[in-house]
């Protein structure tokens, strides 16, 4: 995707081999014009899919959640890393471990908002190690859903999430996937052959 390639290369910093920096539109303040055009494309992929239901977990996977499922026409649901005062009855849960933070999550949803009849599409702002697409696909398969596909804004294809999400059959959109963050610069995948 083209608009948010050019966000990434005018915006985003390069803070390690690891980690881009994106908090001027997507982690911190959000540029509502490019959530709706990712929005837009998540829905363009997805259309032959009859997606019922968008999941997502908070706080980041939230604003391009939404504009795919306001687009599908669907509801979102967002999965809480936080206990929650009304979240107390039929709550389904899973375990998801942060390689980067160093931190294990329990998420939760309400069983109420996903059952099995529901074709779900999940969405997250970034995939490095695909812990958190795990566990939201263990969610929706302890609802007995089906999972339609897992949409990721910013790909880090070097890490382990792509691979692994593929060994398990899931089929992941990416809207930019980069390469490499050596050396202070962005590398995205379609570019490497082409810089050899
Ligand atoms: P994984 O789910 O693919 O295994 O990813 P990981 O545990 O490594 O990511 C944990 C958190 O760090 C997630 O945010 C994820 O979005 C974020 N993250 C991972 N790599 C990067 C990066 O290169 N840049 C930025 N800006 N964030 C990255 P989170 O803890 O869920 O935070 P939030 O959604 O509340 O903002």
């Amino acid at each position: 995707m083209d608009l948010l390639k050019q966000k990434i290369n005018s915006e985003g910093t390069v803070l390690s081999e690891h980690v881009l920096k994106v908090d001027s539109f997507i982690n911190h303040q959000i540029d509502p014009a490019l959530m709706v055009e990712i929005g837009k494309e998540f829905a363009k992929r997805f259309k032959d899919n009859q997606i019922t239901k968008v999941l997502t977990i908070e706080s980041s996977g939230i604003a391009p959640g939404l504009m795919a499922a306001l687009e599908l026409s669907v509801p979102v649901i967002f999965a809480r890393k936080r206990k929650s005062l009304t979240l107390v009855n039929d709550v389904l849960t899973s375990t998801v471990h942060s390689f980067t933070k160093n931190e294990t999550n329990e998420i939760s949803v309400s069983s109420k908002f996903i059952n099995s009849t529901d074709n779900v599409l999940i969405i997250d702002d970034f995939l490095a190690n695909g812990q958190a697409a795990l566990g939201l696909a263990d969610l929706v398969q302890q609802a007995g859903a089906n999972v339609a596909g897992i949409g990721i804004v910013i790909e880090k294809s070097f890490q382990q999430g792509r691979q692994l999400l593929n060994e398990k059959g899931y089929r992941v959109e990416s809207l930019a996937r980069i390469q490499s963050l050596e050396n202070g610069k962005v590398t995205f995948s379609e570019e490497v052959g082409a810089t050899l």
